[in-house]
């Protein structure tokens, strides 16, 4: 079992690294916080709120979302941006 926490790009990586060798993982996540309770909606990753869900996440439930995790977040005004400079 892998446990991870940091800079998502940096977890990404030992995900990818985690389902090559099939190894189980959990990682913490991080976003942006604006009500803290599962309301506003500004902490989504796929069908979980980061502060309802998690912020733990399985390796189950980050390969539900491995279009985002790692790729995509939010900033301040809820907008989506890229995690990645390419
Ligand atoms: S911070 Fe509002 S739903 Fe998570």
């Amino acid at each position: 079992m892998i446990y991870t926490c940091g800079p998502e790009l940096m977890m990404r990586e030992i995900f990818d690294i985690a389902e090559k060798q099939r190894l189980r993982l959990q990682a913490s996540l991080e976003r942006i916080f604006k009500c803290g309770i599962g309301l506003c909606g500004h902490c989504v990753i796929g069908p979980y709120l980061v502060c309802k869900d998690g912020p733990v996440f399985t390796s189950d439930q980050l390969r539900e979302v491995k279009d985002e995790f790692g790729i995509i977040t939010r900033d301040h005004s809820c907008k989506i941006v890229s995690l990645r400079e390419d």
